[in-house]
């Protein structure tokens, strides 16, 4: 049977442990860290969903309870909001967790690294390919086009070949990336030679960083299993996607869009600033107010 070009489940690795927003990311994960009003992860997995993807498989860590109850029916709020008659605001609620999706968690009992996260999706993910999305890479398609992981599972029904999505990096930020190295392919593909894990710019082979979207054949398991730690001491998603390209095709995909890195204060403050520009109801009046600050 041939393999499958559908890709039917997303994994959101939310375990890490977010030390670049400590004190907020104490007691809660930084996935739930709202970008105006609505977190991180709501961000991500509605992506997925506008991706065709309905089966969400969050791997968690030791602050698991606010993700879980985020994608669960909040009984107690929405029957207030019946109560009142506050259609538009229960709707809202509602809309989080629509009928024909599904999650479901399971544990990663300790920050040992992306690679290792993903690996703790394997149970749930099974002999098919899928998606990862980490949420603190806010993603936004350009205006009116498709969301990023859309544009990735369509370029994904046409090969069937893993993909990993990239945005070209200043050099002195490769530090903060897995750097490729690619030959053109058609359209926005590349077809990736190499992958290392945060080189140093005069190390790296190229300016092509990774943005935290990635579409994954499931080869991947077993050489994550074999992976020994890298860089940090972490088991590196980066390193085991080296090692499948000694098997099989791995392509970069160049999205059409803007990604906020929101793991670090700058890129969420950027992402608040934009995206409240943006948005329907306060955006007017807080561009008036920017517009007033004496900066
Ligand atoms: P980061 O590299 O941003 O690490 O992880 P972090 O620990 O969350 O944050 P800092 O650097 O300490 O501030 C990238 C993604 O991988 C997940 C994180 O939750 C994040 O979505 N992750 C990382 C895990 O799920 N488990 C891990 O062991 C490491």
């Amino acid at each position: 049977m041939a393999p499958s070009t559908r890709v039917r489940k997303a994994v959101f690795p939310v375990a890490g442990l977010g030390t670049r927003f400590l004190p907020a990311t104490k007691a809660s994960p930084k996935e739930m860290l709202p970008v105006v009003d609505k977190p991180l992860i709501q961000y991500a997995v509605e992506e997925a969903y506008e991706a065709g993807i309905r089966h969400m498989i969050f791997v968690t860590g030791r602050s698991k309870r606010a993700i879980e109850d985020h994608f669960d029916t909040a009984y107690e709020l929405e029957s207030e909001l019946e109560a009142a008659h506050k259609q538009e605001l229960l709707a809202l609620v509602r809309s989080v967790q629509p009928a024909d999706m599904d999650c479901a968690y399971v544990r990663q009992p300790r920050s040992l690294g992306l690679g290792h996260a993903v690996l703790c999706a394997e149970a749930l993910v099974g002999d098919e390919p899928f998606a990862v999305l980490l949420a603190d890479d806010l993603m936004v398609g350009k205006p009116g086009g498709p969301g990023v992981m859309a544009q990735m599972t369509e370029a994904f029904a046409k090969q069937g070949r893993s993909l990993l999505a990239v945005q070209e990096v200043p050099l002195e930020h490769t530090r903060r990336y897995g750097i490729v190295q690619g030959e053109a392919a058609g359209g926005a593909l590349l077809r990736i030679d190499a992958i290392v894990e945060k080189p140093a710019p005069e190390q790296a082979p190229s300016r092509m960083g990774v943005a935290g979207r990635y579409i994954l054949t499931p080869a991947i398991f077993g050489l994550i299993r074999s992976q020994p730690r890298g860089v940090g001491g972490e088991i590196q998603l980066t390193d085991a996607i080296a090692r499948l390209l000694e098997q099989e095709a791995v392509y970069a995909y160049q999205y059409a869009g803007k990604r906020y890195d929101c793991g670090s204060k700058e890129g969420f403050l950027e992402a608040t600033v934009e995206l409240a520009l943006q948005h329907p109801e306060v955006g007017g009046a807080f561009r008036q107010y920017l517009k007033g600050l004496a900066l």
